[in-house]
């Protein structure tokens, strides 16, 4: 298919690259606001390294700590206030996922007039695309959901129980500053967490994408033997430093639109797991490990060859004597089996989740991205119904 293709990200990776912080910043304003989470940040040092960095370069900051897991727009709009009061420039995100994609928010927040609600929802009726934000800078000390170079931000409303998403050319942030030694001290689980997000990113689009995109085929195969290879290692052995730079440049890789150039990506897993961790607050990578398989069975069915390249070429399973039914759905349990393998949940039973709510899930998940139809949109499209099935089938 024709496409267009665009990042302005400016990435740093490497080791020690948090002490170029205060020289990257000043480029860009005189404060900043600091966006962080649950305080990891300050116990491991990387803050203060952070601080000393910036000043040394003349940068003055305030904060906004404590952005939660699955980040909530109360934070955002807490994080727009500070900014407004302490007159930032530019905003500094230090921490995972949620970090980051709160400071996007928060950035183009400041320079709007309404409520940084507004402008989630992508798609929608009502939304507001918006169209500038204060300079952005993310420093990620995970691996796992590329929000570091790419212009995407996932955000809860708390109220409504809705976790949305924007994604809009003004959140580019404009230097990604990628230091694999901040992700050293990520725990295990986190770990594995992450590693299972950054196969999903690339499995949503190799699965649900047009027919026709050799390159992007062997790309997005490549972005995931290399998750599992050097995932399994940074799990097995968090300072790796290796494997843990490995993980991270797959996970920028894995979202920043080179994988997803000309597919034409749709993201039916995620909007299941969004549903799902907006009622229950599970880790967004857990929860997929458990809808992605679940999922995978479900549309396996309607394009086993594609499954079963899958099956073929990143597990290197044999089609001697199969259908391509039969070693899709082998490809699929080595799948699983490498997901139990770096301790990840597969069923929702083990992260506490019953059948009460499904078809509220169904609900939510469809109403963020649906097709003409209103159904999910993905390869096949899903009813309310389909998605329901999916659910129970990874009960
Ligand atoms: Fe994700």
């Amino acid at each position: 298919m024709n496409f267009e293709s665009y990042n302005p990200t400016k990435l740093i990776f490497g080791a020690g690259a948090l002490s170029r912080l205060g020289e990257v910043a000043s480029e860009y304003g005189k404060k900043a606001l600091i966006v962080t989470g649950g305080g990891s940040v300050k116990r491991t040092g990387v803050f203060d390294r952070a601080v000393e960095s910036l000043k040394s370069a003349g940068v003055a900051y305030a904060e906004c700590a404590g952005v939660e897991p699955n980040p909530r727009i109360s934070s955002v709009r807490r994080g727009v206030k500070a900014a407004r009061e302490e007159s930032c420039d530019m905003v500094i995100a230090i921490g995972g996922g949620s970090a980051m994609d709160a400071s996007k928010v928060i950035a183009a927040g400041v320079l709007y007039d309404g409520d940084p609600w507004d402008l989630i929802g992508h798609g929608q009726a009502n939304w507001v695309i918006p169209t500038q934000a204060l300079p952005i800078i993310t420093v990620p000390t995970m691996a796992a959901t590329g929000s570091e170079m790419n212009e995407g931000a996932v955000i809860s409303n708390e109220d409504s129980k809705i976790k949305s998403f924007v994604s809009a050319t003004c959140l580019f942030p404009k230097v990604a500053l990628a230091d694999p030694e901040l992700t050293v001290t990520l725990p295990k689980d986190q770990t594995a967490y992450g590693v299972c997000d950054i196969i999903t990113h690339v499995t949503e689009g190799y699965f649900n994408g047009v027919d026709g995109t050799p390159i992007q085929d062997r790309f997005a195969e490549g972005v995931i033997i290399n998750a599992i290879e050097w995932g399994r290692k940074a799990v097995a052995d968090g300072n790796d430093l290796e494997a843990r730079a490995q993980v991270q440049w797959a996970s920028i890789v894995a979202l920043n639109g080179w994988v997803q150039a000309g597919v034409h990506m749709l993201a039916p897993v995620h909007m299941i797991e969004h549903a799902l961790s907006a009622h229950h607050d599970i880790t967004h990578g857990a929860g997929l490990a458990i809808v992605n398989p679940a999922w995978m069975r479900f549309a396996a069915k309607v394009r086993p060859e594609r499954f079963a390249q899958f099956a073929q070429r990143v597990f290197g399973l044999s089609p001697e004597g199969k259908d391509d039914m039969t070693l899709a759905m082998e490809g699929i349990d080595a799948f699983v089996e490498f997901l139990r393998s770096i301790g990840c949940p597969t069923r929702l039973s083990e992260v506490g989740i019953g059948d009460e709510l499904f078809e509220q899930y169904a609900e939510d998940a469809k109403l963020v991205v649906h097709d003409g139809n209103g159904n999910l949109a993905g390869r096949p499209p899903l009813t309310k119904d389909d998605i329901v099935e999916i659910l129970r089938s990874a009960l």
